[in-house]
């Protein structure tokens, strides 16, 4: 990838579409816009809050990352969305039980409701929990179309100088990527036919690249994850991403298993389990739409761990992932972790984790910075996969070949080091020797 010459400046309004309009995508929404109106802080969203330090410790420059790259400002963002249930933003936001009715969705209430969803290209072979009237029919390259037709419309009926498309809907069944992934023509001859192995994730992946919209996976259906729209973004010079939002369990894992690694702490068992009762739980009831969560989730131990380089401490090790659907609880749900690591001489020690988090409100930031790194990535021509918003991702997409970081805290240091790469910097190292001269 070639350090860009220059970055187009964020100027104009950027749409930001979401396929899915459920509770992430409506706690994003309504968190943009209450952060508009002065009513919340954007906690969470490096993109607004971290800094960025740049050059020796002892020069004290650490400006705001908004402040050190150019990104669209929230005041640019105007949304859209498809969703198969006809539910406007407040409507849907109400129904997801994520936001305080009285604090945080009257006041703005005004705005949600001008957001109604375009129909969706969906279908309950997918995603068998729910189903909706609001929604396309014809075939799947019709549908495509139709998708490419929304894009177009959308852009030029809010006036928008660019647009992302951020994947927020539920998490499909479990597909492997087969010879229709493979080639541009495979892939059109499966759309035309109607062919199984083509899921709606992959319609809007594909009409959003055709369309020059850089495109990014929240949940851990393959979607944009096949060879031949990997190569489309390249060729059309499209930045994607994904694959699921690194919320949750799996964000204390990512956190807590580098430290573990890091001291050559064994672990020979890690149980996870949690109990959520929203309409994404609702879908992962269903075993296939669990399936495509439980690979996701589960790879992320034996990368970041590495048991083939570490056999007497990882070779071991037992891991196990439930989801429970469990209507009382919400979107407020608990996971438990029972962690069981050795240490010096073999002794067993034991880590419990209890945490009662809340889904959406850890992945409305996500897909805040990933639609402004996004647009960041297309204004400065990088195309195709973008690793350095793996910090993002449970299952980051990589190059063939490659095997994915998981290290939250080395795809954090990735990530502020492709900024200063990007706006030619020096990049951080940590070395410092420089201070013992
Ligand atoms: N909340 C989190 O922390 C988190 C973390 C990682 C991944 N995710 C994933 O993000 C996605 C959204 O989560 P959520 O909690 O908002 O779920 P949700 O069920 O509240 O919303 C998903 C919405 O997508 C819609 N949908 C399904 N298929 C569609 C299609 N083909 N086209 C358009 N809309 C479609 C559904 O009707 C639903 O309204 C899920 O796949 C979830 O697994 C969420």
């Amino acid at each position: 990838m070639k350090q860009p010459h220059q970055i187009q400046p964020a100027e104009g309004k950027l749409g930001v579409l979401l396929p899915g309009f459920g509770a992430v995508a409506t706690t994003f929404i309504a968190g943009v816009e209450s952060i508009r109106r002065g009513l919340a802080e954007p906690f969470g969203s490096l993109t607004q809050m971290n800094t960025i330090r740049l050059g020796k410790r002892t020069d004290e420059t650490t400006p705001l990352i908004k402040d050190f790259v150019p990104l669209a400002g929230l005041e640019d963002l105007v949304f859209g969305a498809w969703d198969p249930i006809y539910d406007d933003g407040y409507e849907s936001a109400l129904k997801a039980g994520v936001l305080n009715k009285d604090s945080h969705l009257e006041p703005i209430k005004d705005f949600l409701s001008s957001i109604q969803p375009m129909k969706a290209s969906f279908s309950t072979r997918y995603v068998k929990k729910l189903d909706g009237p609001h929604k396309k029919s014809g075939n799947k390259r019709e549908q495509a179309e139709e998708l490419r037709q929304d894009i177009r419309r959308f852009k030029e009926e809010n006036g928008c100088d660019r647009l992302v498309m951020i994947w927020c809907g539920s998490t499909e069944i479990f597909l492997r990527p087969g010879p229709s992934h493979e080639t541009l023509e495979s892939f059109e001859k499966a759309m035309d036919e109607d062919d199984e192995s083509i899921a709606p994730s992959m319609l809007y992946a594909y009409a959003a690249i055709m369309e020059g919209v850089p495109y990014a996976n929240g949940a851990p259906n393959l979607s944009a994850d096949i060879p031949v729209l990997e190569q489309l973004a390249v060729e059309r010079g499209v930045p994607i991403g994904g694959k699921d939002f690194k919320t949750g369990q799996t964000l204390m894992k990512t956190i807590l298993a580098p430290g573990f690694k890091t001291r050559m702490l064994g672990l020979s068992g890690w149980f996870s389990t949690n109990i959520l009762g929203n309409r994404d739980g609702e879908v992962l009831d269903d075993p296939e739409s669990f399936k495509t969560k439980e690979e996701s989730k589960l790879s992320v131990l034996e990368q970041i761990l590495q048991p083939d380089m570490y056999p007497k401490l990882y070779g071991d090790m037992y891991h196990k992932v439930r989801i429970n659907y469990y209507p009382p609880r919400g979107d407020n749900k608990e996971g438990w972790d029972n962690i069981d690591i050795f240490g010096w001489l073999g002794y067993p020690m034991q880590i419990k984790i209890d945490f009662l988090c809340r889904d959406s409100i850890l992945a409305a930031p996500i897909v805040l910075d990933l639609a402004l790194f996004l647009d960041l990535a297309m204004r400065s021509g990088l195309a195709g996969i973008q690793e350095w918003l793996s910090f993002y991702f449970k299952s980051p997409q990589v190059a063939p070949g490659l095997y994915p970081e998981h290290d939250i805290f080395i795809q954090h240091w990735k990530l502020k080091n492709t900024l200063r790469w990007l706006m030619k910097e020096d990049m951080l190292t940590h070395l410092g020797v420089e201070y013992y001269d």
